[in-house]
């Protein structure tokens, strides 16, 4: 049984860098969060999953960590994450830590230690057997360390990948995952669990959890192992911790322990097709896209609904598949989707199951840009800007005359302040379709889904959660399908109608229907 809060979570993503800074120093910080809480409460949101904050050279914005053990200085110490665990829970809402068990730092202590074959840490990254030897496949780096042998990587260059073992092995080097290094390995995430459980956190956010072990392709049967044995002992031991993988493959992710798992846009997936069905050209512009939710796109909610449904069937019983507005990986919602798309869009992922992962900005509209790459962002450095709370300097996210990234000084960006005062902006309209999912049992996390019209070749999707009907219109022309039974209308963004048994939906309009009493 998952935790118990889990069933009516609504997340909110925080990239800590760029939240809130609390000291001037031009970077985001764990007093800054703290300070921030009731914000995030207000929007309705319960739970929080904060990106990477131990310390790090930064060099993929924390992704690389050098000691697991420890706050990175620059947003605060482990005492004030401690306090900030405690005043979230008097708040009411739980927070997830991100944790990295694929790789290190290149400056961590075990891997320096692996790199002079100390004993204990020789085994737990991935050596082959000589400096000019390659990776079978797999991305490897020679010439760094005396040690005679080159080792694999698993993202940047200064990310070795730690050893999990092998399930398909070509080589001696290559060892099984039950070999000392790996399991020594799972014991110590295990222990990093533990730790910052102990202090008062309530999961994690497990980072390309699916990465593990090498080679091991197809239904990843091995990572799967290797997953039994570390969340099952968590969960074990801590019956309320969540976690929640970045796998992108729930059938797999839930099976092996996790709680959840997100749906990303790879590969051009039917989560691209929603949203994201563009391409970017070489100086980061957008070209124009057939996103599902596009009011002119010609897609129908097919080819979504081709990859997600044998998915979700295969999953549902085991736990969450969550849907995302976007994370510090992916391009904002914004400007790719105009305000009354992003609008749809939210009532789309607000109401479909899964817990809701809302990206903060997303809330308020921030928009994407392109910007010179920061601490390996790259194209994703635009997604990463920071908070924008109110007019003035920095948009108010720090007192400092440069932050470490700019704020988005454009015209009319949007703020907390300029959207709290308007009843009719977009996060009013976020905050009230999150008090429609908390007032909805049927739209809570488990609850069931159903598709009730999906037809090919029409815009109109529509689809039962439990005795509710949604349905959503994105495109230009009026839609319609047929009613079931008798129902009144609970909620519409533009127009929803009820003309004898037939449901008609307007342009660009979402609704949601109860069974009239
Ligand atoms: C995940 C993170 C991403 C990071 C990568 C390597 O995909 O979300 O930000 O760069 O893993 O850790
Ligand atoms: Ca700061």
């Amino acid at each position: 049984m998952a935790a118990s809060w889990l069933k009516d979570a609504v997340f909110y993503e925080i990239y800590p860098q760029s939240f809130y800074d609390s000291n001037g120093d031009g970077i985001g910080d764990l007093q800054g969060m703290a300070l921030k809480l009731d914000y995030v409460r207000s929007i309705g949101c319960n739970a929080i999953w904060m990106n990477p904050c131990f310390d790090s050279p930064f060099k993929d914005a924390g992704y690389d960590v050098r000691d697991y053990y420890k706050v990175a200085p620059r947003y605060g110490t482990n005492e004030d994450l401690k306090n900030l665990f405690a005043i979230a829970h008097e708040k009411g809402l739980k927070i997830l830590l991100d944790l990295v068990p694929g790789h290190t730092s290149e400056e961590n202590e075990w891997f320096k230690k692996s790199c002079e074959e100390d004993p204990d840490f020789a085994q737990r990254y991935i050596w082959t057997d000589g400096a000019f030897s390659g990776g079978d496949g797999m991305p490897f780096i020679g010439g760094e360390y005396p040690r005679n042998a080159t080792y694999i990587i698993n993202f940047f260059k200064c990310q070795p990948a730690l050893n999990y073992g092998y399930r398909d092995r070509h080589t001696h080097w290559q060892q099984s995952i039950d070999a000392p290094g790996p399991m020594a390995n799972r014991e110590a995430m295990k222990d990093i669990m533990r730790f910052w459980l102990d202090m008062g956190c309530d999961g994690f956010r497990v980072d390309m959890a699916d990465s593990l072990v090498k080679n091991d392709h197809g239904v990843k049967t091995a990572t799967m192992e290797v997953w039994k044995d570390m969340a099952g002992a968590i969960h074990a031991q801590y019956p309320e911790a969540v976690l929640i993988s970045e796998w992108n493959h729930p059938d797999q992710a839930l099976a092996c322990g996790f709680d959840g798992d997100f749906y990303l846009n790879w590969d051009g997936n039917g989560y691209s097709l929603l949203f994201r069905d563009y391409r970017r050209d070489a100086k980061g512009n957008v070209t124009p896209d057939n996103s599902y939710f596009k009011a002119e796109s010609t897609q129908d909610i097919q080819g979504f609904l081709g990859d997600y449904l044998p998915k979700y069937q295969a999953s549902k019983d085991l736990g969450l598949w969550c849907l995302i507005t976007g994370n510090h990986d992916t391009p904002r919602l914004a400007p790719s989707l105009d305000d009354r798309e992003r609008r749809l869009a939210f009532a789309f992922l607000l109401t479909m199951p899964g817990a809701p992962f809302i990206y903060y900005g997303d809330e308020i509209g921030m928009d994407y840009r392109w910007l010179p790459s920061k601490e390996g962002g790259y194209a994703r450095t635009g997604s990463r800007t920071p908070m924008q709370w109110c007019k003035g300097k920095n948009l108010g996210f720090s007192d400092c005359d440069a932050p470490y990234l700019p704020t988005d000084d454009r015209q009319g960006a949007p703020t907390v302040e300029s959207q709290n005062a308007d009843p009719d902006s977009l996060l009013n309209h976020v905050r009230r379709l999150i008090a429609l999912r908390k007032n909805y049992a049927d739209l809570g996390n488990y609850s069931d889904f159903q598709v009730y019209s999906a037809r090919e070749g029409e815009r109109l999707f529509a689809y039962k959660r439990g005795k509710l009907l949604c349905a959503l219109n994105p495109g230009v022309k009026e839609e319609s399908c047929k009613l079931d039974g008798q129902y009144r209308v609970v909620y519409a963004l533009g127009e929803g109608r009820l003309e004898k048994d037939q449901l008609i939906v307007g342009r660009q309009s979402f609704t949601v229907l109860a069974p009239a009493e």
